[in-house]
C-alpha cells in the first residue's frame, strides 16, 4: 500500500530508537508533505511527497488528502477481561465512598472476581473481544491485557486462556500479564500472607506452565500488597521468565517504585503519588514510568507528575488502565488529551507517551509505536485539516479518517 499526500507524517524515529526520554519526547520526529509505503503490514519506506515513488502494479493507493498520519496507539496497561460492569459502585462513589471504602466492604476487585467466576469462558471472551474492538476502533494498535479478576488458580487460568484467544482473534499486538496479586481472594480474607504463599506455590507454576503470559504484576499499594510481598512474588516469577510490570503508588507512596526498579521492572504503573525520590529513581533506570490519567480522572485522584518525570529524563508512557472499577474507558485519544490538559505535556510529548513509550512498556519499542522502516504499519490517518495539536485540544471531535 502507498499512502500519498500526507499533510505531516508524525512519530518518526531514527533506526534503533526504542523509546524517548526527556527533551527527545518533544522532538518526536515529523515530516511535512510525505508519502509512506507498507508491504505485508510493515513500513517499507517513506519520504517527501515531491520524491514520491510511482505505484507498483496492484498496489493499493490511499490519498491522505493532506491529512496528518500518526502511529497507532500502544496501550500498555489494560484490564479488559472482566464480567459485567460496576456502575453501582460508581454511584456509591458519587455519594462519597472512596475506592478503598468499596474494596474494604468486599466490593471492587472482589465484586468483579465473583462475576468472572460465574460467567462462562465463551461469554467472558465475547465481552473482552467487544472491548478490544472498541479500543481498536479508537486507534489502538497494540495493547497489554492483565489477568487479576480470577484470584484462584482455575479462574486465573480461565482469564489467561481468554487473553490468548483474544491475541489470536484480532489484528493487534497483544501482551499478556499475570496479575494474581491484584487483591486477596475472598476465601483468604484476613490471611493475606497465606494467599501470597498459595500464589507462589500453586498459581504461578500453573500459569507459567501454559507459556501464555509474558509479565507478572502485583498491586503494590496501601491496603493491597506490601513491597516485601511484591518482591517475593517478582523473585518467584523470575525463574519462569515472567518479567515485572507492576502497579505502584496509586493510593499511597507504597515503596513499589523502589521494588520495581530494583527488580528490573519493564514498567511501574499508576504513580499518582510519587515524590522526588521516585522520579529520580525512574529517571536513572530503564524502567518505563507509566501514568494512567484516565484513572485519576475517573477516581478523582491526583494526576501523576508527568511534567517532572519528563523533565527529569524518565521514559514516560501513558496508558488507559481500561477496567470496570477505576477507568472504564480504553480511548487513548482521551488519555492523550488528559496528558496535555491535566499533566501539561505538549501534544508531541503526549503522542510519544501513547505510542513509542507505550510500546517500550510492552518491550515492543522496536516493533510499533513509531514511523521507521521495518516497523509495523499500524497507523491512524487523520481527517484533513486536523493538526496534531488539534487532536487533544478538540478532544471530543471525530478525527480519525481511517485506521490502517
Ligand atoms: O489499575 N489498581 C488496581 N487495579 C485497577 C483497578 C481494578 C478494579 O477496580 O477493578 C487499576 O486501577
Ligand atoms: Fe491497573
Amino acid at each position: 500500500m502507498l499512502i500519498t499526500n500526507i499533510g505531516r507524517l508524525h512519530g518518526i524515529v531514527p533506526e534503533g530508537v526504542r523509546c524517548l526520554r526527556g527533551g527527545d519526547m518533544a522532538a518526536f520526529g515529523s515530516m511535512p508533505g510525505a508519502w509512506l509505503r507498507a508491504d505485508g503490514g510493515i513500513i517499507s519506506g517513506f519520504g517527501k511527497m515531491d520524491e514520491c515513488p510511482s505505484p507498483m502494479p496492484g498496489e493499493e493507493i490511499i490519498d491522505a488528502r493532506r491529512g496528518i498520519v500518526i502511529p497507532a496507539f500502544c496501550d500498555s496497561h489494560t484490564h479488559i477481561i472482566y464480567a459485567g460492569s460496576r456502575e453501582g459502585e460508581f454511584v456509591d462513589k458519587i455519594q462519597g465512598l472512596s475506592y478503598e471504602d468499596i474494596a474494604r466492604r468486599g466490593g471492587g476487585i472482589l465484586n468483579s472476581a465473583d462475576r468472572l467466576h460465574d460467567i462462562s469462558e465463551d461469554e467472558l471472551f465475547e465481552a473482552a473481544l467487544g472491548r478490544a474492538r472498541l479500543m481498536m476502533s479508537r486507534g489502538t494498535g497494540a495493547f497489554e491485557v492483565k489477568t487479576g479478576y480470577g484470584l484462584n488458580t482455575d479462574d486465573e487460568l480461565k482469564m489467561l486462556r481468554v487473553a490468548a484467544r483474544l491475541r489470536e482473534s484480532i489484528n493487534a499486538r497483544v501482551r499478556i500479564t499475570f496479575l494474581g496479586a491484584h487483591a486477596v481472594a475472598r476465601e483468604y480474607t484476613g490471611r493475606q500472607s497465606a494467599y501470597v504463599d498459595m500464589l507462589i506455590a500453586e498459581m504461578l507454576p500453573a500459569i507459567a506452565e501454559t507459556g501464555l503470559a509474558e509479565y507478572v504484576d502485583v498491586f503494590c499499594d496501601t491496603g493491597f500488597f506490601t513491597p516485601e510481598e511484591t518482591r517475593r512474588i517478582l523473585e518467584a516469577a523470575a525463574p519462569f521468565g515472567l518479567r515485572p510490570k507492576i502497579h505502584a503508588n496509586e493510593l499511597g507512596i507504597s515503596g513499589g517504585v523502589q521494588v520495581g526498579v530494583a527488580c528490573g521492572a519493564v514498567s511501574v504503573d499508576h504513580l499518582e503519588q510519587t515524590g522526588e525520590e521516585e522520579i529520580a529513581l525512574l529517571a536513572a533506570s530503564e524502567t518505563v514510568a507509566t501514568m494512567l490519567p484516565g484513572a485519576s480522572f475517573f477516581s478523582r485522584l491526583p494526576y501523576g507528575n508527568a511534567r517532572q518525570a519528563v523533565d527529569s529524563g524518565a521514559v514516560l508512557a501513558l496508558a488507559s488502565d481500561y477496567n470496570p472499577g477505576s477507568s472504564p474507558s480504553g480511548d487513548m485519544r482521551f488519555v492523550m488529551a488528559l496528558g496535555c490538559i491535566q499533566m501539561r505535556l505538549l501534544p508531541n510529548e503526549a503522542l510519544a507517551a501513547v505510542t513509542i513509550n507505550g510500546a517500550a512498556a510492552m518491550e515492543l519499542g522496536d516493533r510499533c509505536g513509531a514511523i521507521a522502516v521495518g516497523r509495523d504499519a499500524r497507523l491512524i490517518i487523520v481527517k484533513p485539516g486536523v493538526s496534531l495539536d488539534y487532536i487533544p485540544y478538540a478532544y471530543t471531535e471525530p478525527y480519525i479518517e481511517r485506521i490502517i
